[in-house]
């Protein structure tokens, strides 16, 4: 089965600046000085519940360096690509196949935060530059920190702090949660249930699933049984367009305010029609950011995908940014890795999300953004916070 990027399952893929000159003279002089392409890892789901945002990711990366002809600070791409599956049990393999076996100068890496954590511990112990286009698992920007590893996504805590307040302030007292049970799920609940509580909310019942299931009917007549204001969920991709049309389908729209984190609705906004009307999210990204990177980016993923990117794909972009801005600091050689972690740390640019900058976990400081689904769009309600920053706890990069 091929996604719409075009990976096989599990099969590597090189396909950008196929290396035959490097394969012509394998034992010369240094890459660099032979123009040899960068290689660029990329472990990214390609099939399975979160393969669009896989998709999504990988078409903003490329959409960036094809505006650059191929090249970032002169080194042309040579992206090799894995299918992660979102299998916490495949990604030590993959990532060893990646490292090891494909000897790739950069790793960029992955959705899912039991597939992440996995891939960082063997990222950290090889001392290769690593970036994170998604995967909030909050530790690896707080007690796993590494001089090279750079997140552009989020912490999963993140949007449910900025979703909790905002619930609170709406007037909301009672909730319930609902989410996939894995390091994504917990933690965007730990998130929620800090500033809900903190605002006097109360919640009521905290269910989860195992990820990646969809049965959701049994929460679902819980949650009815339970009568709370509001819901908050953490789901993504097709799992939650499944969600969200279940949720719909056993009619607790009507008496039940659904919340969540962003990734609730984005990539599927489309597809959820009316099922998804009225749902509330925080999150990073909202499409209609009065911006003009926001918009040239939009026209130009549409132009060449034929759809409107989702926070995926923004992520996508600030991470193949970040790059851009370290690889430039060394002229394009990898090797110089103190000047190439100085300016990624240091860099601060305009994101289609807004102003974007890292924290010293090296983590993104950004806006978090209220936004209700209607009609297919997430309509901009309101900025819930701005400059957020995830702690750093048990970090020291010094
Ligand atoms: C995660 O596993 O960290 C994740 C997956 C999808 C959306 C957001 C977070």
């Amino acid at each position: 089965m091929k996604s719409k990027s075009g990976v096989s399952r599990r099969r590597v893929l090189q396909i950008a600046g196929a290396s035959a000159a490097a394969a012509a003279f394998p034992f010369a002089r240094p890459a660099i000085a032979q123009g040899a392409p960068l290689k660029v890892g990329l472990l990214l789901p390609y099939s399975g519940t979160f393969a669009a945002l896989g998709d999504a990711i990988t078409n903003a990366m490329d959409l960036y360096v094809k505006q650059q002809d191929g090249k970032l600070a002169g080194r042309t791409i040579q992206w090799i690509k894995v299918d992660d599956e979102s299998a916490p049990p495949k990604a030590t393999e993959l990532t060893t196949k990646l490292i090891q076996g494909e000897k790739v100068d950069v790793l960029i890496g992955t959705v899912h935060s039991g597939v992440a954590m996995a891939m960082a511990k063997l990222a950290r112990e090889a001392e290769i530059p690593t970036l994170i286009p998604n995967a909030g698992a909050n530790v690896l920007t707080r007690a796993q920190c590494a001089k090279n590893i750079f997140r552009t996504s989020f912490g999963n805590s993140q949007p449910g702090v900025a979703a909790g307040a905002a619930m609170i302030k709406a007037g909301i007292k009672t909730a319930v949660t609902y989410s996939w049970k894995y390091a994504a799920g917990d933690e965007s609940v730990d998130g929620f249930r800090q500033s809900f509580t903190a605002g006097g909310g109360k919640i009521i019942k905290e269910l989860s699933i195992p990820f990646p299931n969809v049965e959701f009917q049994a929460g679902l007549a819980e949650i009815a049984s339970l009568k709370p204001e509001a819901v908050y969920s953490f789901f993504a991709g097709g799992g939650a367009l499944k969600y969200l049309k279940d949720f719909h389908a056993a009619g607790l729209n009507k008496s039940i305010q659904l919340w969540g984190p962003g990734f609730l609705t984005d990539g599927v906004e489309k597809a959820a029609g009316e099922a998804g009307n009225g749902v509330k999210t925080a999150l990073h990204y909202v499409e209609s950011l009065d911006n003009a990177e926001n918009k040239k980016f939009r026209t130009d993923y549409n132009a060449a995908f034929k759809r409107f990117p989702d926070v995926y794909a923004v992520q996508g972009w600030d991470t193949t940014m970040l790059l851009d801005i370290g690889l430039k600091a060394t002229g394009g050689d990898i090797a110089k890795k103190d000047d190439l972690y100085k300016a990624m740390r240091n860099a601060k640019f305009n994101s289609p999300r807004g102003p974007f900058r890292l924290s010293a976990s090296q983590n993104p400081i950004h806006n978090f953004y209220l936004r209700e689904l209607k009609n297919g769009e997430n309509v901009f309600l309101g900025v819930a916070a701005t400059d957020v920053s995830d702690p750093t706890t048990g970090c020291s990069l010094a």
